[in-house]
């Protein structure tokens, strides 16, 4: 039986993954739906105490916000708790120090857990790869529902990662955030342009296209429902738990990682 604790147990990422447990006879919650936003870092590291009790989970899943899961990583790395993290928007400085306080355990961290959206990113190398000896402009475009609260999504930027280190531009010189507007000109050939896109209850979607002189191609991952994100975390559940401490991606688990970079 696995035991799972879950942290955003009560946002929409939560409430699929643990429906998504439901399913499965093997798979036991430990639940933390009583840990909310509106709790301290040591009242939510209490609750966890008292909800998990002597029994420590075998692995964390969290969907919640970056400064909870900070709080969260610490309470796992404290306890010994494999972990697996969803929540996305993280600083640059708040990936490091994740990294810094989830050393003695494994963890799991991705910022889109979809089988498809993983093989996407590898088709996008490839097709980087592939596409790099011709003038090619990349632009990304991912729409989300509403209440996303960051932007652009961290799934986007992981593809202009993907392309700016396939064809050895600094990721922070070539990327491009905001709609144009106005007399702007021609297109710098050196540019990754990401485009926003929020409305409604869209749930995910994530384009790029590969723009070239005569044809493009283009790359698409739509998710209609927040399942495959819930599939890929209890998939990443049961793997993270066999690993040694350190910190992994979905591609690590999927055996992508090697042919991506
Ligand atoms: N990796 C993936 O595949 C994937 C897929 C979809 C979404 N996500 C990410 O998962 C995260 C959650 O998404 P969602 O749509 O489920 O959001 P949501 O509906 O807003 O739920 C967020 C959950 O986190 C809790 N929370 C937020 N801030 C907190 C804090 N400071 N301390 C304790 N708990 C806190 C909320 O508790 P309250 O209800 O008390 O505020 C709620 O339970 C986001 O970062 C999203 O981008 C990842």
């Amino acid at each position: 039986m696995l035991h799972v604790a879950v942290t955003g147990a009560s946002g929409r990422m939560g409430r699929a993954f643990l429906a998504q447990i439901e399913e499965y006879d093997d798979v036991g919650t430990l639940a933390a739906t009583t840990v909310s936003s509106e709790m301290s870092e040591k009242e939510s590291s209490d609750c966890l105490d008292q909800i998990c009790g002597e029994q420590a989970p075998d692995v964390l899943v969290d969907f919640s916000s970056p400064e909870a899961t900070i709080a969260y990583a610490a309470w796992a790395a404290k306890r010994n708790v494999p972990m697996v993290i969803g929540t996305t928007g993280f600083t640059l400085t708040q990936l490091d120090q994740l990294a810094e306080i989830l050393h003695p355990v494994p963890a799991l961290l991705s910022p889109n857990m979809s089988l498809m959206m993983n093989l996407a990113w590898r088709m996008m190398a490839n097709a980087t790869m592939v596409l790099a000896n011709d003038t090619i402009d990349v632009e990304i475009i991912e729409k989300h529902h509403r209440d996303k609260r960051n932007a652009p999504s961290s799934t986007a930027l992981k593809m202009a990662q993907i392309v700016a280190e396939k064809r050895g531009w600094s990721l922070a010189q070539a990327l491009r955030h905001n709609a144009r507007w106005g007399m702007i000109g021609s297109r710098p050939e050196k540019e990754i342009a990401i485009a926003s896109v929020r409305g409604g209850s869209l749930i995910s979607e994530h384009s790029i296209i590969f723009a070239g002189l005569g044809e493009s191609l283009e790359i698409t991952q739509r998710s209609q429902s927040l399942e495959p994100f819930a599939k890929g975390a209890l998939r990443a559940s049961r793997w993270i738990i066999k690993q040694p401490p350190g910190v992994y991606d979905m591609l690590d688990m999927l055996g992508l990682s090697e042919v991506l970079y």
